[in-house]
């Protein structure tokens, strides 16, 4: 006869652990789980729904959640980070020093798409694993993109005649989550939609969606009156779009950009800008020069007073639950599929 000794299972109103003893055949030590500490920091908070999923599935695997939120100093951040186990960010940077300072840490999922803020390097050297949540905010991302065609092709509703886009062709440059559904909700408004991706080498991918895959990012501007950005930052891709592609594209073409700023050569779009007066750009990443081109570029520029293409409900509870499921996943599974620093 012996005691079976799961701990620490639950707590009490007091905050304690409540040890449960039970009897039976022999001592199970694998019943004794260590409480894992989940930290959500997120200078940009999300959603309280979010937040009560996000505790509600770490509560079930007896994980406890430490929350950091709209933290302005990194100092608050470095502190939170001490002996947490795994970590959901969102924008938020996670650079050398944080991940230095994390000694306990195994995990840390972006909660979204873009894993840039991530210094993956500096984790892969920890052990640390880095994950994101693929997928969870494209439709949001996508119906921007779609949003912002129609505003930039309605002189961003100011009187005067707009056109519209039906029968317009749309490029879409990087044909993952985000690009995939612009192109399938820009075929049902009647556009004409092709792209380019060099990693999608299944032809059927494109076909199905009634898509055309063009050769090159040079076809691709040079055919395209909207141009949807869904590539990520990388250093091949930073700076890549730039002047000589803007003043290939015909006329009266809008750049659209939901995808990061970086990937734009904001010195070469504001010459192609200022030398075709017929070229529009249109983004939610401000570029740097904001104030001088909303000044230059009048109804041919627009960019979104802060990023919101993810900025969604549905968004920020599907990546936020989906973050907290991959951890759980992690620790109880080993299941790494979302990883991103192999
Ligand atoms: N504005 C926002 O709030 C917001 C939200 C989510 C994602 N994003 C950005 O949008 C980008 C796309 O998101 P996603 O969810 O579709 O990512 P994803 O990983 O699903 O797709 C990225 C695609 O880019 C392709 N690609 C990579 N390098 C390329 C290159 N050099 N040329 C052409 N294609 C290339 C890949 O093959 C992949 O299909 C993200 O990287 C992120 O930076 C922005």
């Amino acid at each position: 006869m012996g005691y079976t000794y799961h701990l620490p299972s639950r707590r009490n109103p007091f905050g304690e652990d409540v040890i449960e003893w039970e009897q039976s055949e022999i001592i199970d030590f694998t019943e004794y789980k260590v409480t894992m500490k989940v930290l959500v920091a997120t200078e940009k908070p999300f959603a309280k729904k979010a937040v009560d999923g996000i505790k509600g599935i770490c509560a079930e695997a007896g994980y406890q959640v430490v929350m950091l939120e709209k933290y302005t100093d990194k100092a608050e951040l470095l502190a939170a980070v001490e002996d947490v186990d795994a970590m959901i960010v969102r924008s938020d940077k996670v650079t050398a020093d944080v991940l230095a300072a994390a000694k306990q840490l195994k995990i840390v999922v972006r909660a979204g798409a873009g894993y840039d803020n991530v210094d993956l390097a500096a984790a892969s050297e920890r052990g640390v694993v880095v994950m994101n949540t693929p997928g969870q905010n494209s439709n949001a991302v996508a119906e921007l993109a779609i949003g912002m065609m129609i505003y930039m092709s309605r002189n961003q509703f100011t009187p005067g005649t707009g056109y519209e886009l039906q029968g317009k062709t749309v490029g879409i440059h990087a044909y993952g989550n985000v690009g995939r559904l612009v192109g399938r909700k820009a075929k049902a408004l009647g556009m004409n939609v092709i792209a380019y991706d060099p990693f999608v080498t299944d032809r059927a991918l494109f076909e199905n969606d009634g898509v055309e895959p063009v050769g090159s990012v040079d076809e691709l501007y040079a055919a395209s009156d909207f141009l949807s950005l869904h590539i990520p930052a990388t250093e091949q891709t930073k700076k890549s779009i730039g002047y000589k592609l803007l003043m290939s594209m015909p006329k009266g073409a809008t750049l659209v950009n939901t995808a990061r700023k970086e990937v734009i050569d904001e010195a070469g779009l504001e010459a192609a800008m200022s030398e075709r007066l017929d070229l529009k750009y249109v983004t939610d990443i401000a570029p740097n020069d904001v104030e001088s081109m909303v000044a230059r570029f009048g109804n041919r520029f627009f960019a979104t007073p802060k990023k919101m293409g993810a900025e969604t409900a549905e968004a920020n509870i599907n990546a936020g639950l989906a973050a907290a499921r991959q951890i759980v996943e992690f620790f109880e599974k080993g299941i790494t599929k979302f990883q991103v620093n192999k």
